[in-house]
Order: structure tokens, then sequence, then C-alpha cells
């Protein structure tokens, strides 16, 4: 797989360090409130478990999965949730986690477009929490579709397609225990 970047970006030991200085502050910030994070999986998989065994506080943690990609290197604008907590008696429908009178922290791998984080807040503000702030490891900077507040960011990277720590493309490299940029070519490729 390393063969498949052109590049890397952050090393294992960069990007722990990065969650050590980002844990804290979260740690600081979310002191005596109560915090339930929203994790955006699948991309933020690892980044999620990293950080949160940094931060001793008695948060919830809970999940939702979205896609807007569908398989190519840039974002369709259509965001569709496909998979949160469901209840038992939910009868198959998508549920949201109940974030109602929490102070939530939606935690997500990459900013891109600002599609996802845009419709991920939008539904979780129709919830009724108390507050809502968005951390990402990663940030494009570039023009966005939608604008995104980010309150807490891991780092800022140019408009480039990355893969590893979670992050893939067409659900590969997610295993990758670093970030690198993906080798042009290989994202030209069509679809197997
Ligand atoms: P957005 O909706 O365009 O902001 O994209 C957000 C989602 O697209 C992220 O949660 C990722 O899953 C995926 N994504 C965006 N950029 C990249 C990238 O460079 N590599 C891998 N996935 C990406
Ligand atoms: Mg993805």
């Amino acid at each position: 797989m390393r063969g498949d970047l052109e590049r890397v970006l952050f090393d294992e030991p960069a990007i722990h360090r990065r969650l050590d200085d980002m844990a804290a502050q979260i740690s600081n910030d979310y002191r005596e409130r109560d915090l339930t994070v929203i994790a955006v999986l699948h991309g933020s998989l690892m980044f999620v478990a990293d950080l949160l065994r940094r931060i001793p506080l008695p948060l919830k943690l809970d999940c939702l999965s979205v896609a807007s990609y569908h398989g190519k290197a840039q974002s369709s604008g259509e965001v569709i949730f496909k998979l949160a907590t469901a209840s038992p008696s939910d009868g198959g429908q998508v549920m949201l986690p109940d974030v109602a009178d929490r102070d939530v922290l939606i935690l997500d791998d990459i900013l891109d477009s600002g599609h996802t984080l845009a419709a991920v807040r939008e539904r979780l503000e129709g919830a009724g929490p108390r507050s809502i702030r968005v951390c990402v490891l990663l940030s494009k900077k570039k023009q966005r579709a939608r604008e995104v507040d980010t309150d807490y960011v891991g780092f800022e990277i140019e408009d480039e397609f990355v893969v590893g720590y979670g992050l893939d493309f067409r659900e590969r490299y997610r295993n990758l225990p670093y970030i690198g940029v993906l080798r042009r070519e290989l994202l030209e490729q069509p679809d197997k």
C-alpha cells in the first residue's frame, strides 16, 4: 500500500502528538459538562478511538454513518444517512442519537466540500442539543461548497486526496497507520 502513495504527510508519532494537544484542549473545555461525542463513521474510526482514550471525562459516544462520495474522489453533494443508533422499535428507520440537552462534539475525519458536516450538524441541531461543536482531524484549504465552522482542527492540508488512518479510497487504505497523498493516477483508474 505504501507504494500507492505519492508521499506521507503525517506519520504515526506526528498524529499522536497532535492528538495529545487536541485531547488536552477538549478535556479542559468540556470539564463539568455533559459531553456527547458523535462520531461520523467510517473514516473517523481510528481518530475517535485514539482521541477519546486521551480524554478522561465521563462522556457518551454515539455514531452516525453517512456517505457522500459513492466511490468517487469528489463529493456528490448528496448526503445519505446510512446508519445510526437504532432502537429495537424503530422499524428499520434511521434513528439519530439522543442529543437533547447535551453538549455535542461532532468528530469527523476530514472537512472537504463541507456537505457532510453541514448536513450532520443540521440534523443534530434539530434534536435540541445544549451546544454543538465540530472537531476534525484534517481540514482541506479550499473554497467549500458549504461553509462549516470548526472548533478543533488537527491539521490543515492542501486540496489533495489523502488516505490512511481511517481515510479510504474505494474502501481501501483505512488500515494504514499514517496519512499520505494517494498517487494521482490511481484516482483516475476506473472502479473495478
Ligand atoms: P465533504 O462532504 O466533501 O466535506 O467530505 C467529507 C467526507 O468525504 C469525509 O468524511 C471523507 O469520508 C470523505 N473525504 C473527503 N476528502 C477525502 C480525502 O482526501 N480522502 C479520503 N476521503 C475523503
Ligand atoms: Mg470515505
